[in-house]
């Protein structure tokens, strides 16, 4: 198999980072393809944990690229503390191992600005965005009126183009927001700093893509968020702003869709999310709070603490049919352990009607209730196990009773943060 798909089949933070560093073992090339620094990617070797926002999760292995494709949207001062923190600590990464697409849309210290400053008006409506300017930012490309990491070759041009963009976000920003106007001269001392510093990264990815492509190179491609929530797909208005759905790869990063070969889901063993939005197996008890402190369920970019619930397979069913998904990459069984019993959503009750599907419409989606099956627990530390006939009976149970649920086998199974905690069930390269 030569082109890998990864993607998130819940909310989020499924373990998406860990997952594609051990692939990566195997791989060539990583490649992000849509999102941006919204997303936290952690993963944990040799007891050093890193956490990425931009930077593909391969980076840790030597002789590997990580391309970031036209489809994300790059803070570069986040990408810059990002190269900079992880060459600190002894990681590799320059233009050699790194490679970034001048067609990415920056996000501007105006986007920034606006996602907070709306976030902050709308009181208990909010999305409880990142307020990373990601929404902003995709507006403003679809608007045709963004600024991409190449224009940046051009600072005479980009300081045109800013100050169109600055006279109309200053008057959001100052008339609807009562904040303070940004100031082009200030921007453009950043932009300057970044077209040194990152100029050197920027190419045309997709021919770079297109290249390893064609010689049979082995490519992940890492997505970010999770499908639910997939700016189409997912529990719209409480969505990110791009797509983290499988196909979207092919934008994203110019992939054509018949050269994805494999298609690996990545399933929390429990349900989480961070931000607003319908959460029909959310448990706001002593369970939930259990799962969010053994899990560490925190957010890896703003540290909010993660709602919890339980496996929700209406969900993960979905989001396998909608990405054709061929197999399954359950993580965190181990943050299970030591709970009596656990409890798998089947279905929904819906105004006393049983559904197997999320309704289009939020205000239904919230009122769905979960129809429950109910399984005898395990104990016990799990972080030790390789082989799936090492688990206790009732975890290799669940984990049959999830993969049936859910529609797709196993390839993997993860219990606990670092790569060697893994049992490895079916190699993707
Ligand atoms: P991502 O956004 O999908 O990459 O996931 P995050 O990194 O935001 O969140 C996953 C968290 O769970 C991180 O802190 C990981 O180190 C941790 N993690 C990943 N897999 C496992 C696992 O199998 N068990 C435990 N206990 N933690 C895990
Ligand atoms: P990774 O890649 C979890 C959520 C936010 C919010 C909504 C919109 O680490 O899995 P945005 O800033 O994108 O406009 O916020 O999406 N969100 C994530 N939740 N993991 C992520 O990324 C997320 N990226 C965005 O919490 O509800
Ligand atoms: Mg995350």
């Amino acid at each position: 198999m030569s082109n890998v798909v990864i993607v998130g089949a819940q909310w989020g933070d499924e373990g998406k980072g860990k997952v594609v560093d051990i692939l990566t073992r195997k791989a060539d090339l990583v490649v992000r393809f849509q999102g941006g620094n919204n997303a936290g990617h952690t993963l944990v070797a040799g007891g050093q944990k890193y956490a990425l926002r931009l930077v593909p999760s391969g980076i840790l292995h030597d002789g590997k690229t990580g391309l970031i494709a036209g489809g994300v949207v790059v803070d570069p001062d986040v990408l810059l503390e990002e190269i900079d923190g992880l060459s600190a600590r002894g990681v590799r990464v320059g233009p050699g191992n790194l490679k970034v697409s001048e067609k990415a849309h920056v996000i501007m210290p105006y986007h920034q600005a606006l996602d907070q400053a709306r976030e902050g008006s709308k009181g208990a409506g909010k999305i409880g965005t990142t307020g990373k300017g990601i929404g902003p930012c995709y507006e403003d490309k679809a608007s045709r009126i963004g600024l991409r990491l190449g224009d940046l070759r051009d600072l005479e041009s980009f300081r045109d183009q800013a100050e169109r963009a600055l006279g109309e976000k200053n008057q959001l920003l100052t008339g609807l927001y009562g904040q303070s106007p940004q100031k082009l001269d200030e921007l453009m001392a950043k932009a300057r700093l970044w077209a040194d510093r990152l100029g050197p990264y920027l190419t045309d990815t997709w021919r770079l893509l297109m290249a390893a492509v064609d010689q049979g190179r082995q490519i992940l491609f890492e997505g970010a968020q999770g499908v639910m929530l997939d700016l189409d797909h997912g529990s719209y208005p409480f969505v990110t702003s791009s797509n983290p759905v499988a196909g979207s790869v092919s934008a994203g990063a110019g992939l054509p869709p018949r050269k994805i070969d494999g298609i690996l889901a990545l399933v929390k063993a429990y349900s989480t999310r961070v931000g607003s939005g319908p959460f029909p197996t959310e448990l706001e008890d002593q369970t939930g709070e259990y799962l969010r402190r053994r899990g560490t369920e925190f957010g890896t970019v703003t540290g909010r603490p993660r709602r919890c619930g339980w496996l929700d397979t209406v969900v993960v069913r979905t989001s396998v049919t909608l990405c054709g998904a061929d197999h399954l990459a359950v993580t965190k069984l181990d943050v299970l352990a030591g709970l009596p019993e656990l409890k798998i959503a089947t279905h929904y009750l819906l105004d006393g009607e049983k559904i197997d599907f999320i309704p289009s419409d939020i205000r239904a989606a919230a009122r769905c209730r979960p129809v429950y099956e109910s399984w005898p627990g395990f104990e016990g530390d799990l972080s030790k196990v390789r082989k799936t006939e090492d688990l206790p009976a009732n975890a290799r149970r669940y984990l049959e009773r999830m993969s049936e649920l859910c529609g797709a086998p196993p390839a993997l199974v993860s219990v606990g943060p670092d790569r060697e905690e893994t049992i490895m069930l079916h190699e993707y390269f």
